[in-house]
C-alpha cells in the first residue's frame, strides 16, 4: 500500500500503533488505520488510539481497514458483510471516508503449538485448510492496491477539489 500511495506522489508515513501514539496527527492530510484479528478481536489499542484522535481523525481523510482469516469467504470480504468490522465500528461509533477488508495470512509453521492447534480447529469448523505445514496468502492483492488508489483520491476535508 505505501508503495503505490508513493508512486502516486504522496509521502507516507508507516508506523505500527504503538509508535504512533505519539505521533502529531496534525502534520498529516490523510489517516490509513490498519488492524488485524487474533482471536475474534481487534488489538484494543486500535479503538483506544482512535477514540482518542477522533476529533482530529474527523479533519482529516480517514481510512480504516481490517485484516483477517473470515475475509477468504466471498460473503464476508466486505466491510457491511465482515463481522469484526462490523463490530469494531459499531464499538468505535465513527465513520471514516474509506472502509476496507482484506484476507490475511496464514502461516501454520510460523506459529507457537497452541496457537497452531487452534487455528487448525478453527479452520476445520470453516473448511478452511488444517494441513499443520501449510502457508496460505489469501490477500488479494490487487483490492489492496485499489483500495491504495482510493486512499489517495479521497477529498481533504477543508481543501478545494476540482470542482472548486
Ligand atoms: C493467533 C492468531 C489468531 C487469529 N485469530 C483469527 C480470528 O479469530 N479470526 C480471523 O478471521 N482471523 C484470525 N487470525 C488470522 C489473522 O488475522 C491473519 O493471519 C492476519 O494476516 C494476521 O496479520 P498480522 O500477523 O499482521 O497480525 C488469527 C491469526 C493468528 C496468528
Amino acid at each position: 500500500m505505501k508503495f503505490v500511495m508513493t508512486a502516486m506522489g504522496q509521502q507516507v508515513t508507516l508506523m505500527p500503533l504503538d509508535q504512533a501514539q505519539s505521533l502529531n496527527l496534525d502534520k498529516f492530510e490523510r489517516v490509513v488505520i490498519g488492524a488485524s484479528i487474533r482471536y475474534g478481536k481487534h488489538r484494543p489499542q486500535v479503538a483506544a488510539f482512535i477514540t482518542k484522535n477522533q476529533s482530529t481523525l474527523e479533519s482529516k481523510a480517514c481510512a480504516l481497514f481490517s485484516v483477517n482469516i473470515v475475509a477468504r469467504k466471498p460473503e464476508k470480504n466486505q466491510p457491511h458483510t465482515n463481522p469484526y468490522m462490523i463490530k469494531l465500528l459499531k464499538q468505535l461509533g465513527w465513520q471514516p471516508h474509506l472502509l476496507g477488508v482484506f484476507a490475511g495470512r496464514l502461516d501454520y509453521p510460523a506459529l507457537g503449538y497452541i496457537d497452531r492447534q487452534m487455528i487448525r480447529f478453527i479452520m476445520a469448523i470453516t473448511k478452511g485448510p488444517t494441513d499443520p505445514k501449510a502457508v496460505v496468502e489469501f490477500t488479494d492483492w490487487t483490492q489492496v492496491e485499489a483500495f491504495a488508489h482510493q486512499v489517495c483520491a479521497l477529498p481533504v476535508p477543508g481543501e478545494p477539489t476540482a470542482l472548486g
